[in-house]
């Protein structure tokens, strides 16, 4: 059930269902008006980047802070126990080249990610990268992208850089797939003729059902997802808000996926690592 309702004066009515799990989110209720918004909408668009982090309630923030009580550290803690233990083909495990615990890995470069891959020509996002060792240096086989393995290593390795600034190219060869990522997320589709812009630009700081719609940052990705039950990755996340307004997914690990990954990290350059966040 949806109604579909946009006014192009700058009126924002709809109702959404909030994926599978029929949850839904109803933002009818309102009405935005983009003449005169309200204030906590115009702060979330001024302030520059705002980690998804602060338009959470309390108890949620409280539930990140504590390792005790995240119930991501179960995943970065079996995640660094494949990457310590876990052998490939070859006898070797991660931690054969990148040192026990990740102690060789720079979390100022995990900070990067994604990164131009010159032998690719192309960028390659963090899970990207573990997913080629995976394959690559250990001779596993490859895995979906965004499936529990993947997503268990991500994990750990990213929390490896926890409290680093995100720090994304977004000039020279990363220039044409972030802005092929900014296209892709200010171009309208679906059902509800939506954008990833309508909702995490232009209504960011709006409240739904107790929950606020945040800018869309990926600083907290892979997320321990509360109402999975489980961490998600990015681009599965993104894939849940095209379900939101009613278009296509894509692939998770597909090329505009990366391109977009590109955009959403470079635009919040600047925001801490909270990996693993804790998102409803
Ligand atoms: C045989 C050695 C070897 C093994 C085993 C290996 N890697 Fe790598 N890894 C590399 C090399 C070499 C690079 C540099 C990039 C490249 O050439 O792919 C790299 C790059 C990386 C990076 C990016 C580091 C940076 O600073 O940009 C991450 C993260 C990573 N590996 C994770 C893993 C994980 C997780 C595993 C286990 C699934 C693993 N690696 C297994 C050799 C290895
Ligand atoms: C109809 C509104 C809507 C649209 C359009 C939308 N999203 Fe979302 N998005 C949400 C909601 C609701 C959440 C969960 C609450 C929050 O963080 O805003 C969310 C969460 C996210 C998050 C996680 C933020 C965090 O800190 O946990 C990311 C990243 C994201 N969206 C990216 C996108 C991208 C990229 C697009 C375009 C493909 C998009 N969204 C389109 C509603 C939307």
């Amino acid at each position: 059930m949806y109604t579909k309702s946009i006014v192009r004066s700058g009126l924002v009515s709809l109702v959404l269902v909030l994926g599978a799990s029929g949850v839904s989110v109803a933002m009818a209720a309102e009405t935005v008006s983009a003449a005169k918004a309200p204030e906590s909408i115009s702060d979330a668009k001024t302030a520059g980047p705002v980690s998804g982090y602060d338009f959470l309630q309390k108890e949620t923030q409280q539930m990140q802070d504590d390792d005790f009580l995240n119930p991501g550290m179960q995943w970065v803690e079996s995640g660094k126990d494949m990457f310590n233990n876990l052998q490939g083909e070859n006898g070797k495990t991660c931690a054969s080249c990148h040192g026990k615990d990740g102690s060789k890995l720079d979390p100022k470069r995990i900070a990067r990610y994604p990164v131009f891959n010159e032998t690719l020509g192309k960028p390659v996002t963090l899970q990207g990268q573990v997913n080629t060792c995976w394959t690559k240096r250990l001779g596993h086989h490859q895995l979906p992208y965004d499936s529990e393995g993947p997503l268990k290593l991500e994990v750990f390795v990213h929390n490896l850089a926890r409290g680093e600034k995100v720090n994304v190219q977004a000039d020279g060869p990363m220039k044409p797939y972030y802005e092929r990522g900014e296209t892709i997320y200010r171009t309208r589709a679906g059902q509800l003729d939506m954008a990833c812009s309508v909702c995490h630009d232009h209504n960011a700081g709006k409240k739904i059902r107790g929950n606020t719609l945040s800018q869309g940052q990926a600083n907290g990705y892979p997320a321990y997802r509360l109402k999975h039950g489980s961490v998600a990755g990015l681009h599965s996340t993104f894939n849940e808000c095209y379900r939101l307004f009613r278009a296509s997914e894509m692939p998770p690990g597909n090329d505009d996926y990366t391109a977009l990954e590109v955009y959403v990290t470079a635009r919040g350059n600047g925001l801490a690592i909270e990996t693993p966040g804790v998102r409803f």
